[in-house]
């Protein structure tokens, strides 16, 4: 097989917004307590924060985090979460069948974000158990400087400054009938309509993200945008996009792969389909106003398996108990990204994305209490794409591959790819071989006054089943392609892409 990209500056599609390199951390499982805080840890430092983990996930290159949840967020009362340690209360977490201990809130997150390295927070607000009225008092706390009872609670609470949060999130996955607090279309979209009305009264500076399906399969997916849309058009940036991809298990124990590495497919149709929402409200509604897309939850994500399985029992609400802890192989890295290469095309429409989540669940970055800390096969896509492409312009893929068939998506291209102009000039281009079994001969036609130097590093194992574990950290790491050949004259790279792999050719 063959296939071949176009890159031309001529053909831009946006530039890279550092945003569509965010991640999450919700108070699920071992992400938060016994993820990046773990006090007692040999190597935490004063506020109970994991330096190792720090480390990683600036080396990961995430930006903007969202916090503090996920369905974990549609039932807390941010209240719990600020004052002394000692007096916060332990409450039950419906969304995951926990005992939160409120350890750690909305001060130590903020703590945290500085410490990595000044990140932006994007804050979820509940609207599952709460409304208008603790949005209105948490936003109060977080964004007024002083002189009225919530800033000054702030204060007294160690922070003298306003945190100054931006993006915020009117509630989480409202279409998803497991949602505590679920609601109808008609019903959210009032709701989010009084927030964001209410929210830009005290801080018209605000950038919100309205909830639109948490999945592109769901029933009420494209129903919900419209009625939603069509209440908040006006007042909100952003509309939300959720989706996790797992390879189906079939009847006889085998695995569609070939859909599976499809994901991206999904993925890119989603977000076309939400574009067009959008852009059928905006004539509707003859609005000049523009709405993008917050990919705030994406990920390779084994749902009904057992690493999923929440608690269950009236007296079993354990704390930070070991959950969605997927261990990802190869594939799913290879999946990963495709997938980012798919937010990346699609950059003119998505100016926000938070890979889910950050640590422990579902997760690039894992811990061991009291021990190390390591990568998982989807850290690495992800920050080369980071180190590669922020602060780039995506140039548009005029791109021509053969195809094959899946069971889910119908006929879809073998090779997935886009090209990024870099800050600093270089050119860089992602790309997936999704076939099983063929090696690819890509060839790269670059655009003119570049091919002088050419590297190309590429993820692939054999064993696509190949994964990283606490005794094995380094079984998978990306490679040097030692196949690329450039030919400055024609301006010209050539490299082979091994079956089920992605590379990175800078
Ligand atoms: O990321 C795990 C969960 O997935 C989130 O809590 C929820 O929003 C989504 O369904």
């Amino acid at each position: 097989e063959s296939s071949r990209l176009v890159v031309d500056d001529a053909f831009e599609v946006a530039p890279v917004n550092d945003r569509l390199f965010g991640s999450f951390v919700e108070h699920l499982g071992r992400c938060v307590y016994g993820g990046i805080y773990e006090p007692g840890h040999p190597g935490a430092d004063d506020e109970g924060f994991r330096k190792d983990v720090i480390d990683l996930v600036r080396e990961l290159g995430v930006t903007t985090i969202r916090y503090p949840g996920g369905n974990f967020v549609s039932g807390y009362r941010w209240e719990d979460g600020v004052g002394p340690k000692a007096e916060r209360p332990r409450r039950l977490d419906l969304a995951w069948h926990s005992t939160e201990t409120n350890q750690f809130g909305l001060h130590e997150m903020v703590k945290w974000l500085q410490a990595v390295g000044g990140n932006e927070l994007m804050e979820a607000i509940n609207l599952g158990t709460r409304g208008l009225e603790s949005a209105l008092d948490l936003l109060e706390y977080a964004n007024i400087p002083g002189g009225t009872a919530l800033s000054d609670r702030r204060r007294a609470n160690g922070a003298d400054m306003p945190f100054g949060i931006k993006m915020w999130c009117l509630g989480n996955e409202m279409d998803g009938p497991w949602q505590t607090g679920h609601k109808n279309a008609e019903d959210y979209g009032t709701l989010a309509a009084s927030a964001a009305a209410g929210m830009r009264m005290i801080d018209p500076d605000v950038e919100l993200v309205v909830c639109g399906s948490s999945h592109h399969a769901m029933d009420t997916f494209g129903a919900w945008e419209e009625t939603v849309l069509e209440k908040t058009y006006e007042s909100v940036d952003f509309v939300s996009c959720h989706a996790y991809y797992h390879p189906e298990l079939r009847s006889d124990g085998t695995r569609d792969m070939a859909s599976f590495l499809a994901s991206g497919v999904d993925m890119d149709g989603f977000i076309n389909d939400v574009a067009a929402v959008i852009d059928a409200t905006k004539a509707r509604l003859k609005s000049i106003h523009d709405v993008f897309i917050s990919f705030d939850e994406w990920n390779v994500w084994y749902i009904d398996e057992e690493p999923s399985k929440s608690p269950e029992g009236i007296d079993n609400w354990p704390e930070a108990p070991k959950l969605l802890e997927d261990v990802y192989s190869v594939a799913d890295a290879v999946v990963l990204g495709d997938l980012l290469i798919t937010l990346l095309k699609n950059a003119d429409r998505v100016h926000a994305a938070s890979l889910a989540q950050l640590v422990n669940v579902i997760a690039p970055i894992m811990t061991e209490p009291n021990g190390p800390a390591w990568r998982q096969t989807i850290f690495y896509p992800f920050s080369l794409t980071a180190k590669y492409a922020k602060g780039g312009t995506v140039l548009e893929p005029k791109l021509s591959s053969g195809t094959y068939k899946t069971a889910q998506y119908g006929e879809v291209p073998l090779i997935n790819s886009v090209a990024v102009r870099g800050s600093d000039n270089s050119v860089t281009v992602f790309v997936t071989n999704r076939s099983l079994d063929t090696s690819n001969d890509f060839e790269i036609r670059l655009p003119e006054g570049s091919g002088t130097f050419a590297v190309a590093q590429t993820l692939h194992e054999d064993d696509i089943f190949a994964a990283n574990t606490c005794d094995e950290q380094q079984r998978v790491t990306p490679h040097n392609n030692e196949s690329i050949n450039l030919d400055s004259s024609s301006r010209t790279v050539h490299v082979t892409l091994p079956p089920v792999s992605w590379t990175a050719v800078h």
